[in-house]
């Protein structure tokens, strides 16, 4: 590892398959981060569990994940790409990191608020210490800098306070990670309720794009995406929601300002303007989806890449976690 660089790291959910949101918001500009930082990358599995999942599908949906990082351009010998599940000190550091989080701090955090309402009916233990996992993720590597979303922020911010907790206990164990402030990702929106973030659990199946979705689909949700009354394709986020997130996305993809977007779809209607985007998109993704067949077919690529990163990510957490258990005072293991 090269010294000089900075340690980033993010991370996926496990569960579902990838949405045109994810992609453009996230996994595309993790591409080029390796050239500045040494970058980590989990497959978030542990974190899944919070929900229950059918086994068999769980464990197609986090390969189905690993092969799309690749896919999408992370290059497994430039970033270190892992499943969490596999590297045990996750969990380990969890609960000591545990044993320095207060219940009204993990109380506060409106992700659990949000999810115990929505799944009412097991709102376990996982559900409400699943930011200590995400903390522990984060600070066995040494991040200095973590890409996340707006609803990973408060998340992020708890990570900081505990890691100074410890830290004020024990001196300088853990790097304190800031937020990553490079380019920021696009925020994509549902095509059919543009207020919305684009979900896969959208209740419309047209509002999200799907990363493996075919040609076909893409353009017919594009199609049908929802606009306004007007015809003119100009950015405008407050009045104009849906024509404004088609701009997004095309600009995103393209590299186009959106004054190059309004003059090349001037005089035209919203009828080309959304045929040329679900090209655009189809176009994109083509490439990513080819890919994604090839490594997902070709078992030995993939287990090469998963034993040699999970190694990687042992070692580096391993010696982190080392450091932990010495400082709070754990017997040391005789081998
Ligand atoms: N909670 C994050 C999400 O749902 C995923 C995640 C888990 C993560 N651990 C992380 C992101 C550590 C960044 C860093 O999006």
């Amino acid at each position: 590892m090269e010294k000089e660089k900075k340690i980033l790291y993010s991370g996926m959910q496990a569960t579902n398959t990838l949405t045109l949101g994810n992609y453009l918001g996230a996994l595309k500009n993790w591409v080029s981060l390796h050239e500045e930082y040494e970058c980590f990358f989990g497959v978030m599995d542990l974190h899944s569990l919070t929900v229950r999942q059918d086994p068999p599908e769980f464990r197609k949906n986090a390969m189905s994940l690993y092969a799309l990082y690749i896919a999408a351009g992370l290059d497994p010998e430039k970033n270190c790409l892992y499943f969490q599940s596999h590297v045990s000190a996750h969990a380990e550091l969890s609960w000591i990191l545990n044993c320095f989080t207060y219940m009204g701090e993990l109380a506060r955090m409106t992700q659990f608020k949000d999810k115990s309402a929505k799944h009412a009916d097991n709102v376990n233990a996982g559900l409400f210490t699943y930011p200590v996992l995400m903390a522990s993720d984060i600070l066995l590597y040494q991040a200095d800098v973590v890409p996340v979303g707006v609803d990973q922020k408060q998340h992020l911010e708890i990570t900081r306070d505990i890691a100074e907790r410890f830290n004020s206990i024990y001196g300088e164990v853990f790097t304190i990670p800031d937020v990553y402030l490079g380019k920021a990702g696009a925020k994509i929106m549902s095509l059919q309720d543009p207020e919305k973030k684009m979900s896969k659990s959208d209740e419309n199946p047209n509002g999200a794009v799907m990363l493996l979705d075919d040609k076909d689909t893409i353009i017919r949700k594009f199609k049908r995406a929802v606009t306004d009354s007007d015809t003119v394709v100009r950015y405008d986020k407050e009045n104009k929601p849906g024509v404004s997130n088609l701009m997004e996305i095309y600009s995103t993809i393209t590299g186009k300002s959106y004054a190059d977007i309004e003059s090349e779809f001037s005089g035209k209607g919203y009828g080309d303007f959304k045929l040329a985007v679900g090209e655009t998109v189809a176009e994109e993704l083509a490439p990513i989806q080819k890919r994604y067949n090839e490594y997902l077919s070709d078992k030995e690529y993939l287990n090469n890449c998963i034993k040699n990163n999970d190694d990687k990510a042992r070692y580096f957490s391993n010696k982190t976690l080392r450091k932990v258990k010495k400082k709070v005072g754990l017997t040391e293991e005789i081998r």
